[in-house]
């Protein structure tokens, strides 16, 4: 493919993100959820935006599933692919976050190297990880998608924690342990860890 030549970015021209946060009272930052297929995730996020949603804080939640139907709908599991995706959604992330917004994202995003490329592209002080970690027998057994079955089967090739390596972060900010907890106990969590800092990031 071509690549863009004469391009005259204006980002210096444009309202700054602090504009953006002090409309919102709130500070911008990201919220980074890796773990396996099926380790709630996605049930996380729709509670985790609901009660920040109550607390008066503006969210958008970035989902695996849903981004893999749109923006990234070219993308497979391949290793270069899950990268492509990452990097996609981190810089998603970033104009996000340029608009005051609090982002919670919900992808695999199995091994240190697509973290880390993500965490780049959003910045170390914004990017937040959260590791929602249940193992891959407890992912297995709940088969919420029934993509556990079809994967054991051989019919699905590249399959996190099965075929395609999955590395759990080694210093994430929070660790969720969801076969231990109720749903409600996981976003309680979560939700009491980031409220101090999305109404005191920076200062
Ligand atoms: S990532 O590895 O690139 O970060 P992402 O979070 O976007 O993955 O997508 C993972 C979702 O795609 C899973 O929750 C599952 O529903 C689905 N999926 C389909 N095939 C695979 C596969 N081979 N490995 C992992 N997830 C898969």
């Amino acid at each position: 493919m071509q690549k863009a030549t004469n391009i005259h970015t204006i980002f210096d021209k444009l309202l700054q993100r602090s504009d953006k946060e002090a409309l919102l009272q709130q500070q911008s930052l990201c919220i980074w959820m890796t773990g396996l297929s099926g380790s709630g995730k996605s049930t996380i996020a729709q509670g985790l935006e609901r009660k920040l949603h109550d607390a008066g804080i503006l969210t958008m939640v970035l989902d695996g599933d849903n981004v893999r139907s749109g923006i990234n709908k070219n993308l497979g599991f391949s290793e270069e692919d899950r990268m492509e995706n990452i990097r996609r959604i981190a810089e998603v992330n970033k104009l996000f976050l340029s608009a005051g917004v609090v982002t919670i994202n919900s992808f695999v995003s199995p091994t240190n190297d697509v973290r880390a490329l993500a965490k780049t592209i959003i910045g170390e002080q914004d990017f937040f990880e959260v590791y929602v970690n249940a193992s891959f027998d407890e992912c297995a057994r709940r088969d919420v998608k029934g993509l556990y079955e079809k994967a054991m089967k051989g019919e699905i090739k590249n399959f996190t924690g099965l075929d395609a390596p999955f590395e759990a972060p080694t210093n994430a900010a929070l660790e969720i342990k969801t076969a231990e907890q109720t749903i409600e106990e996981s976003v309680e969590t979560i939700y009491n860890f980031f409220l101090r800092k999305i109404k005191n990031h920076h200062s």
